[in-house]
């Protein structure tokens, strides 16, 4: 599909890379950008529309999906990641706002806008990260929220190819927001990672691995825990000097 000319909306539009995503919408020309967000005058960017949204609060989710009829371009950005192990954490407060967020609260934009988007066709990028397809021991429990978005991602592509509705994976490694502000690493930055989306949207494919290290580590999963794990164990939970 055309970016010019759609009607996009994208969620988590405050800031980082949902602030970039909607702002490549408008300049790439897309006839209305509704920029939803928890806190919507926060949205600022010209040509952006605020719209109220906090994506796990159904009745919210359901009501701009009524309101905002005209989409043809879902973007689900929005995402939490507390960088919460499986066994240290304190609770499983974490875990569960990882899931309720970026799979539970993707899901119910997913489940609303579908039959908006039928009119058209439409498009709906689902923002996830390399965690869809390897755990790391800095953000376990976010890796398991968006692996279960992949598994969403994948189902509703199969559901929704009935309609025409092309459905978008994006993953990347590290990017330059405030998400991974505290991670010292190369990071990709979101304006890339925009420009590659729209670009995959444009030409119809069905994901994008944004940056290098998430197309080697892709690349290794035949081998997984020979060549990513094993050694991830290594650098993080190596017994330490004089144990056992
Ligand atoms: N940064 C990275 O290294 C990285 C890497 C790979 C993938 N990603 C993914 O990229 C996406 C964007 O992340 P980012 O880097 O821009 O992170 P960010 O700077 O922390 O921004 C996260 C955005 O999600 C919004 N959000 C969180 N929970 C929400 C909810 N319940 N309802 C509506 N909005 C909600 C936040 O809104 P508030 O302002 O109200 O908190 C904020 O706008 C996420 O899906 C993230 O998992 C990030």
């Amino acid at each position: 599909m055309k970016i010019a000319g759609s009607v996009a909306l994208v969620t988590g539009a405050d800031r980082g890379l949902g602030r970039v995503f909607a702002r490549e919408l408008v300049g790439r020309g897309a006839a209305k950008v509704y920029g939803a967000a928890r806190n919507p005058a926060a949205v600022t960017q010209p040509g952006v529309t605020p719209i109220a949204l906090d994506i796990t609060d159904p009745d919210r989710v359901a009501r701009v999906a009524h309101d905002c009829s005209d989409v043809t371009l879902l973007v689900n950005n929005a995402g939490v990641m507390k960088a919460s192990p499986f066994i240290g954490a304190p609770s499983l407060d974490a875990a569960r706002l990882e899931m309720e967020t970026n799979y539970f609260g993707t899901l119910s934009m997913c489940r609303a806008f579908a039959p908006v988007l039928a009119a058209g066709a439409g498009a709906i990028v689902n923002m996830m990260s390399v965690t869809s397809f390897y755990t790391s021991p800095l953000d376990p429990s976010y890796g398991a929220s968006k692996a279960a978005e992949l598994s969403l991602t994948n189902g509703i592509r199969m559901e929704l190819s009935r309609q025409g509705t092309l459905v978008v994976a994006v993953h990347a490694s590290f990017i330059d927001t405030d998400m991974a502000a505290g991670i010292d690493a190369p990071k990709i930055s979101p304006e890339s990672v925009a420009r590659q989306t729209f670009e995959a949207v444009e030409a119809g494919e069905i994901e994008v691995l944004a940056d290098e290290r998430t197309r080697t580590i892709k690349s290794q999963l035949p081998h997984d825990h020979e060549l990513i794990y094993a050694p991830l164990e290594q650098i993080f939970f190596a017994p330490a000097e004089g144990s056992g």
